[in-house]
């Protein structure tokens, strides 16, 4: 940074110490140089969060929270009376259903390359919140063009409420308002939908950044280095790094703006064009793509309600926990063949899930869910087994 004598500069770093501070977030911050472009998506999750609160902010002034009209406002209003109010409303609803796609690449990324091992759990920690809270705005969100769909989902799945030992069924009343989902849980939904969850959102991110800053990025081979390694082997994240997320960004705005003009449907359930009837069930309701998979562990064990309750719960939760799972010392799935096996299948099912939890969930597609279920749960098994294996072969002097 230039320091003109009396310069504007000058003048604002002696009461921000802006110098000292670029210095500690870009210039002097040391990027690994064995990183590949997976290492990008964080920084796109936070491009496609922008977009999100933009896009969002301009549906908002014409959208109405109110059972009577939310519908109307959303799919006359905004859809065909406002100048481009098409346009912001398919870049919302793409946006968040890329969102899911960004963020389970950059979840992805850690888990394969062990990020979320020390000295990283703060970071995993923190970005896993980010994951829970984006879910609950989606789901929230969801709610609020108040289609059959919006309506149906909401009213599924604040029932698995009910099930809650002693607390559930008037939790389930306490969260909608009602006996049922109705005009105080759209507008319950909307105050959470639009305040709240940005705010933590925003919140978290910011910390989520901060420990990432503190501790550094993991690398593909999993190996930490020293600050001074860091010095002589890294990059600078200003201006070198970020030139090349510039590329990456606006690849995948090219991507963005091909799916929001030209594939926007995707993102949008035709049964939802179709206003929210209290009397009148859908003959499948599902979620939208990103949450079908839980959904499927949710009908995973079709003879149990309560057991698929508890593996839902559990299939949202428990990766938060991987740096207790997995403990072996070794980070890349690069330097680790068994867990490398164990990943890949991980992904293969939860692709698998995925496609099940839109099937109906009868004959060989119930068993198949939960085979999918089995097997999803089998990973978080695996890991310790692993990673004791990992452990002897290191103990007798075996290789990484
Ligand atoms: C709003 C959501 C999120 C934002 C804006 C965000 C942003 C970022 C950014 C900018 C980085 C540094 C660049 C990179 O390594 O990609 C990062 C790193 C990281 N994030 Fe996130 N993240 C979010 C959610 C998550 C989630 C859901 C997880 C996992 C559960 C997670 C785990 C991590 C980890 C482990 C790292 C360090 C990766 C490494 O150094 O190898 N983040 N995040």
């Amino acid at each position: 940074m230039e320091k003109k004598k009396g310069g504007f500069m000058q003048w604002l770093d002696e009461r921000l110490a802006i110098n000292a501070l670029m210095k500690i977030m870009m210039t002097e911050y040391y990027i690994p140089k064995n990183i590949n472009f997976l290492w990008s998506f964080g920084v796109l999750i936070m491009l496609v969060l922008v977009i999100l609160i933009i896009s969002g902010l301009f549906v908002l002034m014409y959208y109405k929270p109110d059972a009577k009209l939310a519908f109307d406002s959303v799919n006359k209003t905004i859809m065909m009376d406002v100048a481009y109010g098409w346009l912001f409303r398919h870049i919302h609803a793409v946006g968040a259903s890329i969102m899911f796609l960004v963020l389970f690449v950059h979840m992805g990324r850690g888990i394969y390359y062990g990020s979320f091992k020390p000295p990283r759990e703060i970071v995993w920690l923190t970005g896993y919140l980010l994951f829970i809270l984006m879910a609950a705005t989606a789901f929230t969100g969801y709610l609020l063009p108040w289609g059959q769909m919006s309506y149906w989902a909401a009213q599924t799945i604040t029932t698995l409420f009910e099930k809650i030992p002693v607390i559930g069924p008037d939790l389930v009343i306490w969260i909608r308002g009602n006996y049922i989902v109705e005009d105080a849980t759209l507008t319950r939904f909307f105050a959470l939908h639009v305040v709240l969850l940005p705010l933590l959102l925003i919140v978290f991110t910011a910390i989520h950044l901060y420990a990432v800053r503190i501790v550094g990025s993991n690398n593909e081979d999993g190996i930490e280095l020293t600050k001074e390694e860091k010095k002589t082997k890294g990059i600078p994240f200003w201006p070198v790094f970020m030139s090349k997320e510039f590329f990456v960004m606006s690849v995948f705005l090219l991507f963005f703006f091909y799916l929001v003009f030209f594939q926007y449907q995707f993102a949008m359930d035709p049964i939802n064009f179709t206003p929210a009837n209290y009397l009148q069930t859908p003959p499948h309701i599902y979620p939208e793509w990103y949450f079908l998979a839980f959904y499927e562990v949710l009908r995973g064990f079709f003879f149990s309600q309560n057991l698929g309750l508890i593996a839902f719960v559990l299939s949202m939760f428990i990766a938060m926990f991987l740096p207790w799972i997995d403990t072996s010392p070794i980070k890349s799935g690069n330097h680790r063949p068994l867990y490398k096996i164990a990943f890949w299948i991980f992904v293969a099912d939860f692709i698998f899930l995925t496609i099940l939890g839109k099937l109906p969930p009868t004959g060989l597609y119930g068993w198949l869910g939960l085979i999918g279920t089995l097997i999803f749960f089998a990973f978080f098994i695996a890991l310790p087994i692993i990673s004791r294996i990992e452990k002897k072969q290191l103990e007798s002097g075996g290789n990484q």
